[in-house]
Formats: structure tokens, sequence, C-alpha cells
């Protein structure tokens, strides 16, 4: 069985870049035994960032990265993506590819590159508290037929077996109901061509046996799941 075992190492590599986002409470008390034995560690400004932590990045975030993502992580910017739900863990793996410049997208890549390790915890710890948004109402309900077929092809190619049948993701593992349609289209042939390599490989093994054809029915579905 293919999708077991590929969803096993998804895990198992998450598991490992899990260490990375410690949580604030677990930083402080790295900080505090650092104090209690200074010859490992001087009284270092990781306990410091960590007490301030996500005031920090809440600021630097409304600053920085709502002009293109929205203050509340949704903004209606073209190719730019919803950030509001995501699951931490996903931002920071994806942060990380920006960073590496492996995830190719001029403006966004130019923003990662003045990120430090501290930053990339910071920015996602602080992503993963903002509640989901969903999309303003359109004037036209979705395309009954064209969502009916979409979700056909959700279940077909098995996205809810990773993604949930809410589409909301967790951990690792993006939440995409509800994500902006021209966004995702480019995402879906990105990773079908390889222009976009993902943290794992979920999803070019997923997008395998997808035909071209049914990509851009399922952004549509997908981007149009939360509303009515
Ligand atoms: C100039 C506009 C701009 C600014 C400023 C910006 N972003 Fe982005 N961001 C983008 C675009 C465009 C993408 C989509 C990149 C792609 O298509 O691969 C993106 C993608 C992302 C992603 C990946 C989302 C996903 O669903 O995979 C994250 C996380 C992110 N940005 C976080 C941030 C943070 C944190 C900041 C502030 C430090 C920020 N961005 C500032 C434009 C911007
Ligand atoms: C085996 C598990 C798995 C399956 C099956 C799967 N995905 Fe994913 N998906 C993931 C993971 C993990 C990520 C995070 C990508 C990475 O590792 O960089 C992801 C990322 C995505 C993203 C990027 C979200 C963003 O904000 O940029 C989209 C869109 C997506 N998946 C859609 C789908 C669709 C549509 C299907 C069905 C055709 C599907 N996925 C099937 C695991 C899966």
């Amino acid at each position: 069985m293919r999708l077991p075992s590929v969803a096993a190492a998804v895990v198992a590599t998450l598991l490992v870049s899990a260490a990375v986002t410690l949580p604030a409470a677990a930083q402080a008390k790295k900080g505090a035994a650092a104090s209690a034995a200074p010859a490992e560690r001087p009284a270092s400004s990781a306990a410091t960032a960590a007490a301030s932590g996500n005031a920090v990045y809440a600021e630097r975030f409304g600053s920085l990265c709502a002009a293109c993502h929205g203050a509340n992580g949704r903004s209606d910017m073209a190719g730019t993506p919803v950030l509001a739900g995501q699951h931490s863990l996903y931002v920071i793996t994806q942060l990380y590819l920006l960073r590496e410049g492996r995830r190719d997208n001029a403006a966004m890549v130019a923003v990662a590159k003045t990120m430090t390790d501290a930053d990339l915890r910071g920015f996602s710890a602080f992503i993963g508290t903002l509640p989901p948004v969903p999309a303003a109402p359109a004037a036209e309900a979705p395309d009954a037929a064209r969502m009916n077929k979409g979700q056909a092809l959700a279940q077909q190619h098995k996205c809810v077996f990773c993604h949930g049948t809410a589409l909301d993701g967790g951990q690792g593992v993006a939440r995409i109901g509800g994500q902006k349609e021209d966004y995702l289209r480019a995402v879906l042939h990105g990773y079908k061509t390889g222009d976009r390599p993902g943290y794992t490989r979920a999803m070019s093994e997923a997008l395998s046996q997808v035909p071209v054809e049914d990509l851009d029915p399922l952004a549509y579905y997908v981007a149009n799941f939360n509303s009515k």
C-alpha cells in the first residue's frame, strides 16, 4: 500500500522538524537552565525573546507581512496565500523552503531571506494563532456541477486522506479549504511539474497519478469549499 507508507514518511520527517518549533514555555525553561549553568550558555537573548515572543512577532507581522497577507491573514492580493488558520508546523517548513530559495517566488523569497532561525519559529508560532478567516461570500454561489466534480476528484485522488474531510490539514499538512483559487492553481501545477518542491515528497507523489486536466477542477473545489 503506497499511501499509508507515504503518510508515515511524512509524519516521521515532520516529527524531526517539530523539534525546531519549541513552544515558548520550553524555550523559557531552556533559558532558565542555561542561566543556572552559565558555563553551558550565558543568560541568552533566547529566553528574553521567548518571554515577549508572540507580541513581538504579532507586531512584526502587522508592519511587515500584513501589507500583502492582510492583518488577519487573508488579503485580496492576487497570488498571495491566506495564512489565517494555517498550522505552525506547515508554516515553518515553508518559510524554510522560501528562505533557501527552494520555493521560487521573488517577493516572498526576498522577505524570507532576511529571517533568522528565531524568526522562522516566531512567525510560524504567531501565524499558528491566527483563526481561520473564510472568504467573503461570493456574489454567486459556486457552480454545483463543478463542486460535485471537484469533490469526486478529491476523494478519488485521496486528497482527504491527508488533508482531512474538512480540508483543514494539521501539523505539517496544509489547511487548503478556502485557500485562494489562483494560488491553488499555481501550486498544484507547480507540484506537478516539480517547480515547487515540497518539504517532503508527499505532494509530488500524491499528484503523480492525477491527470493535469484534473488540477484546475480540484483548485476550484478546494477554493470554494467553505462557501455556501
Ligand atoms: C510583497 C508581498 C509579501 C510580503 C511582504 C510577505 N509575503 Fe508571504 N507570500 C507572498 C506571496 C506572493 C506568497 C506565495 C509564494 C508562492 O507562490 O510560492 C507568499 C507565501 C507565504 C507563505 C507560504 C504560505 C503557504 O500557504 O504555503 C508564508 C508562510 C508567508 N508567505 C509568510 C509571510 C510572512 C511571515 C511575512 C512577513 C515576515 C510575509 N509572508 C510577507 C507575498 C508576501
Ligand atoms: C500523502 C499525504 C497527502 C496527500 C494524499 C495530498 N496531500 Fe496535499 N499536502 C500534503 C503535505 C504534507 C503538504 C505540505 C507540502 C510540503 O511538504 O511542502 C501538502 C500541501 C498541499 C498544498 C499546498 C498548500 C499551500 O498553502 O501552499 C495544496 C494546495 C495541496 N496539498 C492540495 C492537495 C490536493 C488537491 C490533493 C489531492 C489531489 C492532496 N493535496 C493530496 C500532504 C498530502
